[in-house]
This record gives structure tokens, sequence and C-alpha cells, in this order.
């Protein structure tokens, strides 16, 4: 069989590695894919925006399956456009992936179908929005229907701030803007639940918490992800139930009324509060760094799983994990989220103690004349699982001080609420 993946982060080279790691598989291609990713792939230089070219890569190829890692290609369609010339796809169409596409969309379908989420309004310009937030009380959230790639969402702490975020929303920051969505502020604690599905059956597909702030203690600037650890530390048997009868069935249930069939990973962020899930946001699609998080866990074949998942033939697919928790951190260049340098050496990769337990994952790289060259913001993932958070840290962070990377900053604090 042969498959390719698009992306270039690190969730789509631990997707190649867990791919590499099922039987069955002739030919492995990321579509651009990273440094890590071209150890073990075919890296295909195209533009992930270029669907015509994909899509002629794919037939002249004869690429049985494509796994769509991002967001963006999902939201605009590259699942409907490769289906439409008889490829198949994992990963939702452009309907279903309205589930993060459009905030309201989304907004919209838990108020009808009675889904816990935060209270919110929909206003259409400035002068409403603006008279409606002089009667709210703060702090209160404000976001920008878009996909704004982690931004585009203001939590406003006065009418001040909230004016300012209004104005930026309206004035285009974030593409052309239509409407902006105001939601009450949840107080809790975050987690993400992830799924699988083939539009008729459900699987679990584990659970994280992350760490989207730049600085330790969760301060700073928002980012892609700094961190996560797996599994969340809240999950119960009761609160998975919730989560699976008040969000998860009820959204998907709700698209098929609307005749939209989803297929692929579902990300639920949600809020827990008093053991009881609000959902935030849905994503179409793994996190990154939950999915380099998670996927190491995974004792079953990730290739039989896709195809049985494009094939709707889910309730037949073994889904095992070891018994295991985990940790992901993230290296970062200096200056990321904001600006950074690029084309930076890191040396000292081969001195890493690596094996099943101790993976690092490559995110902005690339590897030329036997070297490995920082390209981007985020730039590797070291993983580690064992039963313990406590062994787990040390490992990851042994290996971090071992890499010893002077171009770069992490955080030291990734899972500082887990126990043991
Ligand atoms: P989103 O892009 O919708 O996930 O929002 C980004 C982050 O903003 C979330 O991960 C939360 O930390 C925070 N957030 C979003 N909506 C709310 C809300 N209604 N109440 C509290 N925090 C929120
Ligand atoms: N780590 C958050 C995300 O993938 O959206």
């Amino acid at each position: 069989m042969k498959i390719a993946v698009i992306g270039s982060g690190g969730r789509e080279h631990s997707i190649c590695v867990s791919l590499k790691n099922s039987k069955d598989i002739s030919e492995l291609y990321c579509i651009p894919g990273n440094g890590g990713t071209s150890l073990l792939a075919k890296n295909i230089e195209i533009d992930i925006g270029d669907f015509e070219k994909i899509k002629n890569f794919i037939i002249e190829n004869k690429i049985d399956l494509v796994v769509i890692g991002p967001e963006k290609p999902l939201v605009d369609g590259l699942t409907d456009y490769l289906e439409g010339f008889g490829i198949k796809v994992f990963g939702p169409n452009k309907k279903a992936s309205q589930l993060e596409g459009s905030k309201i969309f989304t907004k919209k379908l838990c108020q009808k179908e009675n889904i816990p989420t935060a209270k919110f309004g929909i206003f259409k310009n400035k002068e409403d929005s603006i008279s409606y937030l002089k009667s709210s009380e703060f702090p209160i959230v404000i976001k920008a229907d878009n996909i704004a790639a982690g931004k585009g969402v203001y939590i406003s702490n006065n009418i001040t701030e909230a004016v300012n975020a209004i104005n930026e929303i309206f004035d285009g920051k974030f593409g052309v803007a239509n409407n902006v969505l105001i939601e009450e502020f949840l107080e809790g604690e975050e987690m993400s639940f992830f799924i699988i599905t083939d539009g008729i059956t459900i699987k679990e597909f584990g659970t994280a918490q992350d760490h989207k702030r730049v600085s330790e203690g969760d301060k700073g600037k928002n980012t892609g992800g700094m961190g996560c650890y797996s599994p969340s530390r809240l999950i119960s048997d009761d609160l998975k139930s919730k989560i699976l009868n008040q969000i998860i069935h009820p959204t998907l249930k709700a698209l098929k009324k609307q005749s939209i069939t989803y297929n692929g990973f579902l990300y639920a962020g949600l809020m827990i509060k008093d053991g009881n899930p609000y959902l935030i946001e849905y994503n179409v699609r793994m996190g990154d760094p939950e999915c380099q998080t998670i996927l190491p866990k995974l004792k079953s074949s990730l290739a039989e799983i896709f195809f049985s998942t494009v094939n709707q033939k889910l309730n037949e697919a073994n889904i095992e994990w070891k018994d295991k928790k985990s940790l992901c951190v993230v290296l970062c260049s200096n200056g990321y989220p904001d600006d950074y340098k690029k084309n930076i050496e890191i040396e000292n990769l081969e001195q890493l103690k690596l094996d099943n337990n101790n993976l690092v994952f490559h995110a902005g790289t690339k590897i030329e004349n036997y070297k490995t060259y920082a390209i981007g913001g985020r730039v590797l993932n070291f993983i580690s699982l064992d039963d313990n958070f406590n062994i787990i840290k040390k490992n990851v962070y042994s290996n971090l001080e071992k890499l010893n990377w002077k171009n770069g900053f992490y955080r030291k604090d990734i899972g500082y609420k887990t126990q043991d």
C-alpha cells in the first residue's frame, strides 16, 4: 500500500513513524514534510495549497490513501477535491470541517442541540458589539470567526481591551470579518479529548492537557503548543461518558441531520468545571503536539485504522494502547512566537538516548548533507513514555539538556500539575 501524508509538522512526523511501523506499507510520501520525515518517507516539495499538483502527484504515483494532517487544507476542501477524482482520503470534508473553520457554525450547532458550551452572542458590526460589551461582565472572550492559527481569541479584562479586540477583528486582522463572537468566560481546567470516526462508529483516541502559553507558569503569548501530557489528569469514566453523551454524539448526530458525514479525527477542546465538560472549540484533526504525545502509545496498526476509517469499517479496527503515560516538550527557536532566525544548525542529535519510550519528532527542520537545520519556530518535540510522570520528565529533560541547543528554548515546567 502507498500512503501520502500532507503536512510538515511534528504531528505529521509522528504519523509517518506510526505508519512506517504498520505492516503492508510499500511507499510512504510526505507533502512537503520536514527533516524528520525525510529519514523515513519521500518528501515531496508541493505547496499544500496547490490542490491540482497534489492530485496529479497522487494519481501519477498510484497512491492508495492520502492522510491530511493540518486544518487549513481540510477547511479549504482538499478532501472533497481529491475524492472527486476517486482518491481515498483520511480527514473530514469541507462541510464537516466547518466545526473548526467557523466558530459560529459550531456555536449555533451547540445551541440547537443543547451541547454545553459558553453562553454567546454573534454581532455583525462594531457598534452592536460595543453596545453589548457596555452591559457585560468581565473578563469576556471575543473571537474572530475564521481559523487564525490559535490567534483571533481575546480574553478581555475590561471594556478598553474588549473594544480594541472588536476593532482589530472588524479591521481585518484575521481576514474579512462579517461577524464576531462574544462569549462568557468559562472558569475551570482545560483538557483535550480525541476520537476517530468513519461516520458510523466512534472510537476514543486518547486525552491530553497542553500548555499553550510561551512562558513557565502558563504566562506570556499564546503559541501553537509548548508541550503536553497524556492522559489528562482530569479524565474519569464518569467524565468520559459525559463528554461522549453530551458533546461528541450529539455533534455527529447533528451533522448527520444536515447530511454531513464525518471521517477522521475529531479533537474537542473542553473546559472542565465541577466535573462537567463544556465545549470551547472543535478541531477537525489531531492536535500538535498532542498527536506526537499520544501516537507512541498506540499498539495497533495506524495504517489499518486509517484504511478501515475511509472504508467505513472502523467497527472492525483494533485500537489498542500501551498502558503508559506520555509527555512532550517542544524545543523552539529563540524569539518564537515572534521573529526567530532560520537555517541554524542543530548539532548533537546523534548523542540523544532514543528508544521506543524516548522519542524525538521533528517539526520546523530540514536536513541537508547529513546536517539538521532549524527553519521554523517550533523545531523538535521530545517525548517520553513510562508509568510515572516524574520519571518521564527526568528522561525528557535529560535529553533536552544533552542536546544543549544554544539557539533555542523550552518550557521547564511541562506537566507541572501532574502528580506521579
Ligand atoms: P480557541 O481557539 O477557541 O480554543 O481559544 C483559545 C484559548 O482561549 C482556549 O484554549 C482557552 O484557553 C481560551 N478560551 C477560549 N474560549 C474561552 C472561554 N469561553 N472561556 C475561557 N477561556 C476560553
Ligand atoms: N495544540 C493545539 C492544537 O493543535 O490546536
